[in-house]
């Protein structure tokens, strides 16, 4: 299995080596925030075998950043185990007084993307019509993961029809997320990545702890319970949108 999407930092963690080796079989994609995260997901890929990483800046982090920020990302995206830019997007939910700016500094990103041909891992927050807007007018053609879907069904098949994937997470298994179900059970298999966004957002029976990569399964068990298929089915499907959505040269 393949979590595509947790923040594995210093900052949360006093035990990262041990959630990485509870993983040693499975795939870990890290995602970076701001200048320091990334640095860190550097940092893991080169260590660890099973992680792979994205950089990016968080529409969130914008306040911290420099010229150097976008050329740390740029002079990064040769590394192979560096999968994509992310996490990068829009939050109107944390600050909505700079919205051209966020935008701005999100469209910079897709640029790069586009530039280097690698995957985007997109944040949105009070911002899903922004968001959308701007993947369809500028990136079109680049694989997109949608980071923890929240929207409709209505706006999954938006997404869904400018080639994006969801990312789906702890909060299907929230109880009274009849909306997140609803799309699950109208949307394919083909198109959902499993992640965690670890330390955030633990899945039941264990929401309120820290979250890790290993508790994907429980994410996969939600989805496989609403769509009646096998646990296996659902690994099976999944695994193998993320090796493609990252080109992951992998075999799981
Ligand atoms: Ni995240």
């Amino acid at each position: 299995m393949i979590d595509t999407h947790c923040h594995l930092f210093k900052e949360y963690y006093d035990n990262i080596e041990d959630i990485i080796n509870k993983m040693k079989d499975n795939i870990i994609i890290v995602s970076g925030t701001n200048d320091e995260d990334n640095k860190e997901v550097i940092n893991l890929c080169n260590k660890y075998s099973n992680v792979y990483g994205t950089i990016g800046i968080h529409p969130t982090e914008i306040d911290k950043i420099s010229e150097n920020s976008f050329e740390f990302i740029e002079n990064n995206l040769k590394i192979p185990k560096i999968v994509g830019i992310g996490e990068i997007g829009l939050d109107y939910y944390w600050k909505n007084d700079n919205k051209e700016e966020q935008k701005n500094i999100f469209i910079r990103q897709i640029e790069l993307a586009k530039k280097y041909n690698k995957a985007i891992v997109i944040h949105s927050r009070e911002a899903i019509s922004d968001t959308y807007d701007i993947l369809n007018e500028y990136a079109k053609g680049l694989k997109i993961d949608i980071h923890c879907f929240s929207g409709s069904v209505e706006m999954a098949n938006k997404f869904i029809n400018i080639g994006c994937l969801l990312g789906v997470g702890g909060v299907l298994t929230f109880k009274n997320n009849v909306k997140l179900v609803e799309v699950i059970k109208n949307v394919e298999l083909n198109k959902i990545l499993l992640e965690t966004d670890s330390p955030f957002l633990s899945p039941e029976p264990l929401r309120g702890k820290r979250n890790e990569p290993y508790n994907i399964i429980y994410v996969a068990s939600k989805i496989a319970e609403i769509k009646n298929v096998s646990v296996e089915e659902v690994l099976k499907i999944t695994t193998s949108n993320a090796i493609s959505q990252f080109d992951l040269n992998v075999d799981l």
